[in-house]
């Protein structure tokens, strides 16, 4: 027992020492999130999950969301309960202890890290489509994807300067691109439906159910990003009141847009001219109008759209490093604020490895990286729920999950299923990344941890 002790060490519920600045209220933490889901994954990745599921995809993008919602409910009362930035990984710590606190730090690594790099690279794709409507200009395949993939890397680059400028301005620009997204989204509805062709959508499911739930393991990856408001939490006024809201309101509003955008986008062209398209939806408005200025519009949206995307995702990847060298997980240097109480050597150096990655790693395989870490993680907070009800049923919660412990296990449940339905390379490489970050913990943290420091 007394060498699982130091495994099984819980964090006590508090707030931290050196706080970072409170000035976020609802709408700031809402559009965090909106701004960190709506992006690629539905710009790009709806494309390549529309031939596994046929014109069904709209239900598997449903189902992504019913296993998306269980866990927005558990991440909601975490969130409030537990009202430090670091999400998932400091809602473990609380409740699972070190040891699982580590994995899903570890976890998140993919699911922030990694998305980034993916993000990016599904930027690139609408960033071609755009100089190509408007200017004509190819850039080389070499250099957009075929050898290296720069425009991906610049755009990373360029969130971590915005990011090094401090939050109130990442904030501003965030909310003004979450509106944009939303807005293109709409206008791609309104003209998609234009060219509606019913027989377009039938057969509906030629896979039959194993085709929507492996095209829903596919477009999970653009339900990620929902719970990024939860990496705030120091940085909201009322995290115990807002961040569950922010969170649940968040997933509705992108669960509406992505069925419409994912019905309208088959019935208007059907499931072959998007497959294979770096830009799927720029490519159905081109063939519903005769590539007329509507597609470049969309393209335009996109390329600033899905730019936010990767800026909210930094934001949340710097705040968990954050978070993890308070605790003394990873080295300090981390958690060093510099003069705008920004965490500048952290910012530069995870802007740094992804902008690495985002140049060198195809999108697919990206994805699927991010989509597993992430599934583990949520599966540990569903778990969370449970434990913290039963260890500190006092504590304050601004949102309590319903039926639990029904909901949670329900979470874990379809978590479960959709990590069933990735490619088993994914599930051998994050053995591969687990077994790392095991390394790292028992070589490293176990020993340097802030809880280790009082034993
Ligand atoms: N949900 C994010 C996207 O789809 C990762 O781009």
């Amino acid at each position: 027992m007394s060498l699982l002790k130091p495994l099984l060490r819980t964090k006590p519920v508090g707030q931290p020492p050196d706080s970072l600045d409170r000035r976020m209220g609802l709408l700031s933490l809402t559009s965090l999130s909106i701004g960190a889901t709506l992006g690629t994954g539905i710009f790009v990745v709806l494309g390549q999950a529309a031939p596994v599921a046929g014109p069904a995809v709209a239900v598997s993008f449903a189902v992504a969301a019913l296993a998306a919602l269980f866990s927005a409910l558990s991440y909601a009362e975490l969130a409030g309960a537990v009202p430090v930035s670091g999400s998932a990984y400091s809602y473990t710590y609380a409740t699972l202890g070190e040891l699982v606190a580590w994995v899903c730090g570890w976890c998140l690594l993919l699911e922030y890290g990694v998305s980034v790099a993916a993000v990016a690279v599904g930027w690139s794709g609408y960033l071609n489509a755009f100089l190509d409507a408007t200017l004509g200009v190819q850039l080389p395949a070499a250099l957009s994807g075929e050898v290296v993939n720069l425009p991906a890397a610049v755009v990373v680059l360029l969130a971590t300067a915005v990011l090094l400028g401090g939050v109130r301005e990442s904030a501003a620009v965030t909310t003004a691109a979450t509106l944009l997204k939303v807005g293109v989204l709409v206008f791609f509805v309104v003209v998609a439906v234009f060219g509606f062709r019913a027989e377009n959508l039938a057969p509906f499911a030629p896979a039959g159910v194993a085709g929507i739930t492996g095209a829903a393991s596919l477009v999970f990856f653009s339900f990620i990003g929902f719970d990024a408001a939860s990496t705030a939490g120091e940085e909201a006024r009322n995290p115990q009141r807002d961040l569950p809201r922010a969170i649940v309101i968040s997933l509705a509003v992108v669960t509406a847009v992505y069925v419409l955008v994912a019905l309208t986008a088959v019935a208007a062209v059907g499931v072959g001219p998007l497959e294979g398209s770096d830009a799927s939806l720029a490519t159905v408005l081109a063939q519903v109008t005769g590539r007329g200025w509507p597609s470049t519009v969309l393209a335009a949206g996109a390329v600033v759209a899905i730019a936010s995307v990767v800026l909210t995702v930094l934001y949340g990847q710097t705040r968990v490093l954050v978070a993890m060298a308070r605790d003394g997980l990873v080295p300090k240097l981390f958690a060093r604020l510099g003069s705008r109480r920004v965490p500048t050597a952290n910012t530069l150096l995870v802007g740094g490895a992804v902008a690495v990655l985002a140049a060198l790693v195809p999108l697919g395989q990206l994805a699927e990286a991010t989509s597993i870490g992430t599934l583990v993680a949520f599966g540990l907070v569903n778990i969370g729920v449970v434990v913290l009800r039963r260890t500190r049923p006092d504590l304050p919660r601004g949102f309590r999950t319903p039926l639990v412990p029904l909901v949670p296990l329900l979470g874990l449940g379809m978590c479960v299923l959709l990590v069933a339905g990735l490619a088993p390379a994914t599930w051998i490489a994050f053995g591969v990344w687990t077994v790392a970050g095991l390394v790292v913990y028992f070589g490293y943290g176990r020993r340097r941890s802030e809880l280790a420091q009082g034993e």
